[in-house]
C-alpha cells in the first residue's frame, strides 16, 4: 500500500496550477452520455473517481475516447445496458449520477444502491423523491435502485434539505422530462452551475442554477458539444491553507477567485495576506496566525470539504478556535490522527474546540477519507520531523499529482511503499 513520507518545516513557495473540479467532472461525465452525439469535455482531472467513472460509462456500452490526460470524447450512442454495476458505485458514490442521467434519457435505469461512507451515513431520499416527482417509479430491488417510466413529466419538487447530490440528478433528468420543472431549495455550488452550463450547451434549458430555485423546461432531445470543466475550488483551497500552515507564500493558478471567497475570507480572518486576480489567488502567511471560529455551510458557506484543512491549520494558530461541521455527522475522524502529531484538539458531537499550539511533531497517521487525508498531508508538512501518512489511495481519488505539486513548491514529499524506499528518503533528508 503506497505512503507518504514527509520532512516538514519548509515554508511552501512558490506556483500551483490547479486541475478541474472533480465534483463536477463526475456529473458532467454522466451527463455526457444523455445524447447520441459526441461530447467533448475538457480540463477534466486525472483523478482516481473520474476514471473509475468514465470505466463504468464504457462498461454500459459508450464509447470513451481519452485523448489526453485532461480531455476525454464520449459518444452514448451505443449504450446497450441501463444497470450499472455494483463494483464502480462502491468505488465511487457519485456514479448515482448515472441514474439521472439514464432515467432523462432512456426512462429507465439502474444502479446499486450507495453504501454508507466513511464521514457519516449519506442518505439519497431527496434524489428518488425528485425522480419519483418526475414520474417516475423508483424501487429498490435487490440492493439496487430500479427506476421506470413510461413517461416523465415535469414537476414542482421542493427539496428537505440543500443538496449538491440531489439537485443535480434530479436537473439531469428534468432536462429531458416534457413540460416544466421547479426545484426549490436547491444546491447553489459552483459544480451545480456547471453541470447547467454543460446540458444548455447540448441544448437543455435551464435556468436560474447557482440560486436556489432551478427552473427547467424539458426538452425532447440532446445534442453534442464541446466543454471545459471549472476549476477545482477545493483543490485550490487545499494549497492555500498549505501556504497558511507552513508560513508560506503560494500562487494558486488557473482558479475562479469568486468561488473561493469563503476560504479568502477564513484565512483573512487569521492573519494570512490574500491577494486576488483574475484567475489566481496569492496567499502569503509571514507570522504566526490566530484563532477563529468556523461553521461548514451549504455554498456560498464555508464549504464541509475544506474543513480538515482549516482544523489543521488552527491547529498550530494562537488561541481557541471552534469548527462546526453542520453538512456531514462524522468528519471529525482525522482529530485523533492530528493528536497523535501533538495537536489540542477535543470533539464533542459536530464540534471540535482546538487550543492552538506552536508545533506539531511528526508521527505515522492514517488518512481517514480523502479532504482529511490532505490535511493530515498539510500538517506533516508544517510539522517537526518526519511523517508518514498512510492509506494515501483516499487523497489519490480526489488530488491530482498531489505529490508533484508539492514538491514544486519546496516540500520534502515522497511516494512509498516499502520499508526500504522509507530508509532511503530519511537518509537523503537527513
Ligand atoms: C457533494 C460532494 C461532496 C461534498 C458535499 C457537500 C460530490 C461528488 N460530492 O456530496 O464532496 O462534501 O456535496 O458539499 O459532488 N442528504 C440527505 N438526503 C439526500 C441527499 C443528501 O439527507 O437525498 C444530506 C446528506 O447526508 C448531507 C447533506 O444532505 O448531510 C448534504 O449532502 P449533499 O449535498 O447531497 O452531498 P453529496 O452530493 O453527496
Amino acid at each position: 500500500m503506497d505512503q507518504y513520507i514527509i520532512k516538514g518545516g519548509n515554508p511552501l513557495v512558490g506556483e500551483v496550477e490547479i486541475a478541474g473540479a472533480k465534483n463536477a467532472a463526475l456529473a458532467i461525465l454522466a451527463a455526457a452520455i444523455m445524447t447520441d452525439d459526441t461530447v467533448l469535455i475538457e480540463n477534466l482531472p486525472d483523478v482516481r473517481d473520474i476514471n473509475v467513472l468514465l470505466e463504468a460509462i464504457a462498461e454500459i456500452g459508450a464509447k470513451v475516447d481519452r485523448i489526453n490526460r485532461s480531455t476525454v470524447r464520449i459518444n452514448g450512442s451505443t449504450i446497450q445496458d441501463i444497470s450499472v454495476d455494483y463494483e464502480y458505485i462502491k468505488k465511487i458514490r457519485a456514479s448515482y449520477y448515472l441514474l439521472g442521467a439514464l432515467l432523462g434519457k432512456y426512462k429507465k435505469a439502474e444502479v446499486p444502491l450507495p453504501g454508507g461512507c466513511n464521514i457519516g451515513s449519506r442518505p439519497i431520499d431527496q434524489h428518488l423523491k425528485g425522480f419519483r416527482a418526475l414520474g417516475a417509479k423508483v424501487d429498490i430491488i435487490n440492493g439496487a435502485i430500479v427506476a421506470k417510466a413510461d413517461q416523465l413529466h415535469g414537476s414542482h419538487i421542493f427539496l428537505d434539505m440543500v443538496s449538491v447530490g440531489a439537485t443535480i440528478n434530479i436537473m439531469m433528468a428534468a432536462s429531458m422530462a416534457p413540460g416544466r420543472t421547479i426545484i426549490e431549495n436547491a444546491a447553489r455550488e459552483p459544480h451545480v452551475v456547471d453541470v447547467a452550463n454543460l446540458l444548455n450547451c447540448m441544448g437543455a434549458n435551464i435556468k436560474g442554477a447557482g440560486t436556489d430555485v432551478i427552473r427547467i423546461k424539458g426538452v425532447e432531445k440532446l445534442h453534442g458539444t464541446e466543454y471545459s470543466i471549472i476549476p477545482d475550488q477545493i483543490e485550490a483551497g487545499t494549497f492555500m491553507f498549505a501556504a497558511a500552515a507552513t508560513r508560506g507564500d503560494i500562487m494558486v493558478k488557473n482558479v475562479i477567485p469568486k468561488h473561493l471567497e469563503a476560504t479568502t475570507a477564513k484565512l483573512e480572518e487569521i492573519g494570512c495576506e490574500v491577494e486576488e486576480f483574475d484567475d489566481a489567488v496569492r496567499v502569503v502567511a509571514s507570522k504566526r496566525l490566530r484563532r477563529t471560529h468556523v461553521k461548514t455551510l451549504p455554498y456560498p458557506g464555508y464549504p464541509t470539504d475544506m474543513q480538515p484543512q482549516i482544523a489543521v491549520t488552527l491547529a498550530l494558530a494562537q488561541g481557541t478556535s471552534i469548527v462546526t461541521e453542520s453538512i456531514f455527522e462524522n468528519r471529525f475522524k482525522y482529530a485523533d490522527e492530528l493528536a497523535r502529531m501533538g495537536a489540542n484538539i477535543k470533539v464533542e458531537g459536530n464540534t471540535a474546540i482546538i487550543d492552538g499550539v506552536e508545533k506539531l511533531s511528526g508521527a505515522r497517521v492514517s488518512a481517514p477519507d480523502l479532504r482529511a487525508g490532505a490535511a493530515l498531508v498539510i500538517a506533516g508538512l508544517a510539522a517537526e520531523g518526519i511523517t508518514i501518512v498512510d492509506d494515501i489511495v483516499y487523497i489519490q481519488r480526489g488530488y491530482e499529482n498531489f505529490e508533484h505539486k508539492l514538491r514544486s513548491l519546496g516540500a520534502e514529499i515522497e511516494r512509498v511503499s516499502s520499508e526500504k524506499e522509507i530508509q532511503k528518503f530519511k537518509l537523503r533528508v537527513g
